[in-house]
């Protein structure tokens, strides 16, 4: 059985966790597509060279999750050559057999339009921002201004701008709390799941 589920969105937005629920609900696969970005960034070097290199040790490194990983990331990804790099890896898994759950910015609208569902989670930057503030702490202000700079990078750059594609259900989760947030996904999900089997 083949069954994607596409989740896109915003940093900070709630994207991980969700996926990684609805891949333990399902029992399908989970990539976090941000980890491949992040570890493009970390690796030094040449960029393009290390998207082309990546292997499964360089997702598993323990600096992956810093904001200084994230803004890096945010970088390499404008760079087409990189992106052209990752995408058989991530199709592949996206359509490997029992079924697959990926996040990022693009999922749905590039590496796979044709996933059986797509969610959109979003939720405003400010509360995104107190979010990672809670996560990493320090100064609330840089992080906000981190959380827009990156919104407006990740959305304004010219190849795979962070969008919704135009069929993707849109789950804002400005004031819903984690499990409300699991439980409409996983609804969504379950009702093209039931459809389809
Ligand atoms: O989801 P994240 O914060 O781990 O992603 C880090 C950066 O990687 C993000 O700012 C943009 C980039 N990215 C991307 O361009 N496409 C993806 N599918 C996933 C991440």
């Amino acid at each position: 059985m083949i069954f994607t589920v596409a989740i896109d969105g915003p940093a900070a937005a709630g994207k991980g966790t969700i996926g990684r629920a609805v891949a333990d609900r399902f029992g399908f696969r989970h990539l976090d597509t941000g980890l491949l970005y992040r570890a493009v960034a970390v690796a030094g070097g040449d960029p393009v060279e290390a998207a082309r290199h990546l292997t499964p040790e360089d997702l598993q490194r323990g600096d992956l999750r810093t904001l200084e990983a994230g803004r890096a990331a945010s970088r390499v990804a404008a760079l087409p050559e990189v992106r052209a790099a990752l995408v058989d890896f991530q199709r592949r898994v996206a359509r490997s057999e029992g079924g697959a759950v990926l996040d990022g910015r693009d999922i749905g609208t590039v590496i796979c339009p044709e996933a059986e569902v797509k969610l959109f989670v979003t939720a405003s930057p400010e509360v995104r921002a107190h979010r990672r503030w809670l996560e990493v702490g320090g100064d609330a202000g840089r992080v906000l201004a981190e959380v827009k700079e990156r919104d407006a990078r990740d959305m304004e750059r010219a190849d795979a701008p962070l969008q919704a594609a135009w069929d993707a259900v849109v789950i804002d989760t400005s004031a819903m709390g984690t499990d409300e947030a699991v439980e409409a996904a996983c609804a969504v999900v379950a009702r093209r799941f039931a459809k389809r089997t």
